[in-house]
C-alpha cells in the first residue's frame, strides 16, 4: 500500500508507522515521472531491501526556477505519478503544497551552492542550485532518510548535493544512478515531453556528441572536446549552452594535458526546451605542446 500524504504531520505519521525495521530511502522528484525516475525508485528499493521504506517526494520547487523560466508550465500529473509509484511498491509519496515546504513564505535564509552554483549550469541558471540545495536540505530534514537517490543525468546537481551533505553535516548516503536513455540514446527527461518529432531528432545530437567525445578519449582532452563539438555543429536546431570536460568531483574544467576519468557535460536548447546530458570519459594524458 502506498500512502499519499501532503502535510508534514501526515508525512511524520506515515514515516513512523511503517512496519518495516529496515532503512529508509528517499527519491526526490518534481513529478511528471518517466521510466528514469522509476529506475531511481528501484535503486532506492535495492538500497534498503524488501523491509526498508521507500519514500518519493513530488514537489515542483519554485525556488529553483529563474524569473524567465516558466514554473507554471512545468508538467504536473499527480494522479498519474501516484499510479506509477504504486506499481513500483513505493511506501510513501509526499506531495506537499508550496506553503507546506515554505511555511514562512519564500525563505529568507537559503543554502548557497557557492562557486559550484555559478559555473556551467549555474552560469546559465543563476540561483538555480541555491534553490535546489535549499529544497533538498529541507526534504532531507523532513523525510530523515538513510539513503537519498539522485540521477547522474543532472551531474552538477548530484555533485552539489554531495557537497551539501559533506559541508552541512547531513547524515545520509547519496546514491547516484546512471542515466536512463531511450533506445535512440536520448537521455530521459520530463522535458522531452515538450519536443516535437523534429526537435527530438535534433536533440539526439547531444548523446551523439557525447559518444563521439568519449571515443576520442585516447587522443586526449582537446580531441574529446573537438570531436563532440563537431557533431553539435552539424545540427543547427541545437543551440549549445555549454560543452565542457570537467573533473568529476569539482566540476572544474580540465586542462588540455589532463589524463584520467572526466565527465563530458553538454547542455543546449532545442526550440525552447533545454536538454542536458553527460558521459564519463577515460582521457589519455598527452604531453603538453612544446614539451619534448
Ligand atoms: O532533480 C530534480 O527533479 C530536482 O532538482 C529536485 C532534486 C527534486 C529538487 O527539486
Amino acid at each position: 500500500m502506498t500512502a499519499v500524504v501532503h502535510t508534514r504531520t501526515d508525512l511524520a505519521a506515515a514515516l513512523d508507522t511503517h512496519p518495516g525495521t529496515g532503512r529508509r530511502a528517499v527519491v526526490m522528484t518534481m513529478g511528471a515521472l518517466h521510466s528514469g525516475h522509476l529506475l531511481l525508485v528501484d535503486a532506492a528499493r535495492d538500497a534498503v531491501g524488501p523491509h526498508g521504506q521507500v519514500v518519493v517526494t513530488i514537489f515542483v520547487n519554485p525556488l529553483q526556477f529563474g524569473p524567465h523560466e516558466d514554473l507554471d508550465a512545468y508538467p504536473r500529473d499527480l494522479p498519474g505519478d501516484v499510479e506509477k509509484l504504486q506499481g513500483r511498491g513505493v511506501d510513501v509519496v509526499f506531495a506537499p503544497e508550496r506553503e507546506t515546504v515554505y511555511p514562512g513564505g519564500d525563505p529568507r535564509v537559503t543554502v548557497s551552492a557557492g562557486h559550484l552554483g555559478t559555473i556551467l549550469e549555474g552560469a546559465q541558471r543563476p540561483g538555480h542550485f541555491d534553490g535546489v540545495l535549499t529544497v533538498v536540505h529541507k526534504l532531507l530534514r523532513l523525510t530523515r532518510p538513510d539513503v537519498a537517490v539522485f540521477g547522474e543525468k543532472d551531474a552538477q546537481q548530484l555533485l552539489a548535493v554531495r557537497r551539501l551533505v559533506l559541508d552541512l553535516e547531513h547524515d545520509v548516503e547519496i546514491l547516484g544512478v546512471p542515466t536512463a536513455r531511450d533506445d535512440d540514446g536520448l537521455a530521459l527527461s520530463s522535458r522531452n515531453a515538450y519536443l516535437s518529432a523534429q526537435q527530438r531528432t535534433d536533440g539526439l545530437a547531444l548523446s551523439r556528441a557525447l559518444a563521439a567525445g568519449r571515443a576520442a578519449g585516447p587522443r586526449g582532452a582537446s580531441a574529446v572536446l573537438a570531436s563532440a563539438s563537431a557533431v553539435l555543429a552539424e545540427v543547427p536546431g541545437v543551440r549549445v549552452d555549454y560543452l565542457a570536460l570537467v573533473d568529476p568531483v569539482t566540476v572544474e574544467e580540465v586542462d588540455p594535458s589532463f589524463g584520467g576519468r572526466a565527465l563530458l557535460l553538454v547542455a543546449g536548447r532545442v526550440g525552447t526546451t533545454r536538454l542536458l546530458d553527460n558521459v564519463a570519459v577515460e582521457v589519455t594524458a598527452l604531453p603538453e605542446e612544446g614539451s619534448s
